[in-house]
């Protein structure tokens, strides 16, 4: 077990042959997705040969395999880790019994909600990142933007595959919903908030990779621990390839500090195009902050629904003590709009996104301790931080109240002058897109606001051709 079968139209470990009615609806979406990767995926780079890593096993050693190909030809298709037969529901009302190979009929709309949320996500980034390409730094960050893009799509396709696989005639319509909605777009924009804002600078990815698809790395975690197995086996086998989108948000940013750092003990960072720190803990406030918000509300009924039915467990559930989640309080700090402080004392169930958001919070903090060595080791003594989870949110108890980003209730007024020293602000966009405004095409050639990385892809090196163009670019 672990390989996966090649031969097919979709590549898949889920025996998709011996269900020839699903293999039909799923040959059925595979056009459209494509059609909607030729519109709304890379803008002008569908005719080159990427050096892409492709999943060929679902093996935990080996199980990827790297070459140049061109990104409508790679090879989408469905992975779940194996089977293991003895799976138990580890948490909620149901614990103790066998983990669900069919959707409980009480949980169908719920884990059907849960299914097309994270769904949508997937698609949604790959929108935001579509114009990039034409300002990349290097032929590496290229290839690693490609990458990521091609495996937000096959995450698609593993949410797809559970809404055809499960839930029959409300799956398809919501598959294809999936494909219909769009980053951004007024009428019709994808579900979650972060996933419609602009990235269309090499900041604004660094940012997202780092921390949205971090996000995405606590959602798959709780999914993962679902009683509905499928589920907790696709999310599994995503998040070996979610490893690598963290990766090139933490280390391209690293790689923008250490280049501001140099450029520093000479000078304005800006004199020489590089960007300075502020801007870099600009971004971080801006990206970190409306990814906090992906979470949910910190007092959640749905939260306690999902958790009590076995659907969605904490991050590392199987590793805690105790599973039910009963009997205990989340104390939650809150604040009326004058900014008097209240403290709530939440049934822990109901805190959920809340116990979630503190795993990530946690995390996130481990990336700005790196990235203060990076700086530190580059002879800098500006340190970068985490800002408060009260401030710039959107949703849940701290929406719309003015927090500084060191978690002070400041009032409006105050709010509205500080902003712009807070967040990525116009003059910053204005300032990055003059800094970005070619592409570095030639192996081994790097924009003046980054340092090459330490190493190359797959042990390739830097100055690796990562990316062969059908037609010559310079
Ligand atoms: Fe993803
Ligand atoms: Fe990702």
């Amino acid at each position: 077990m672990g390989s996966i079968d090649y031969q097919e139209r979709i590549p898949n470990n889920v025996d998709l042959q011996s269900d020839k009615r699903l293999q039909r609806a799923l040959e059925a979406w595979q056009p459209d997705f494509i059609q909607w990767w030729m519109d709304m995926g890379p803008d002008g780079f569908q005719q080159d040969e990427v050096y892409l890593r492709t999943a060929v096993s679902v093996d935990k050693d080996g199980w990827a395999q790297f070459g140049h190909v061109k990104m409508p030809d790679y090879r989408w298709g469905i992975f779940l880790t194996p089977f293991e037969g003895e799976r138990k529901v580890n948490f909620g009302d149901h614990m103790g019994d066998e983990a669900w190979q069919a959707v409980p009929g009480e949980h169908r709309n719920t884990l059907r909600r849960i299914i097309v949320t994270q769904g949508d996500t997937e698609p949604a980034s790959v929108e935001q990142q579509r114009q990039l390409g034409h300002t990349c730094p290097s032929l590496y960050d290229l290839r690693n933007l490609f990458q990521v893009n091609v495996e937000e799509g096959r995450h698609l396709w593993a949410m797809v595959y559970l809404l055809h696989r499960y839930f029959g005639r409300d799956g398809r319509e919501e598959a294809e919903a999936l494909l219909e909605r769009r980053s951004g777009d007024v009428d019709s924009p994808r579900i979650l908030g972060a996933f419609n804002e602009p990235c269309d600078d090499w900041l604004s990815f660094f940012c997202f990779t780092t921390f949205t698809d971090r996000d995405g790395k606590y959602q798959l975690r709780a999914l993962s621990e679902s009683g509905f197995d499928p589920l907790a086996r696709t999310c599994n086998f995503m998040l070996t390839e979610e490893a690598h989108h963290m990766f090139v948000g933490q280390t391209g940013i690293a790689r923008i500090l250490q280049k501001a750092a140099e450029r520093m003990k000479e000078g304005d960072p800006r004199d020489f195009g590089a960007i300075p720190v502020d801007m870099v803990q600009r971004a971080i406030n801006f990206w970190y902050t409306v990814s906090l918000d992906l979470f949910g509300g910190e007092d959640s009924s749905n939260a306690a629904n999902f958790f009590g039915a076995g659907l969605k467990g904490r991050d590392r559930e199987t590793e805690l003590t105790e599973h039910t989640g009963l009997g205990q309080i989340y104390t939650l700090e809150k604040y009326d709009a004058e900014g008097n402080k209240q403290v709530a004392e939440l049934p822990l169930r109901r805190a959920m996104n809340e116990v979630l958001r503190d795993a990530y919070v946690a995390d996130c903090e481990k990336v700005i301790k790196s990235w203060n060595r990076t700086l530190e080791k580059a002879g800098c003594d500006i340190e970068l931080t985490l800002p408060d989870r009260k401030f710039h949110r959107a949703q849940g108890v701290y929406a719309g109240l003015p927090f500084d980003p060191q978690g002070r209730f400041v009032g409006h007024a105050t709010y509205e002058a500080k902003k712009d020293e807070w967040l990525i602000n116009a003059e910053d966009k204005a300032y990055l897109a003059s800094i970005m405004n070619k592409p570095h095409y030639a192996p081994g050639q790097y924009a003046d606001w980054i340092s090459p990385p330490p190493r190359g892809i797959n042990g390739q090196d830097i100055d690796y051709e990562y990316v062969r163009f059908a037609t010559p670019r310079i």
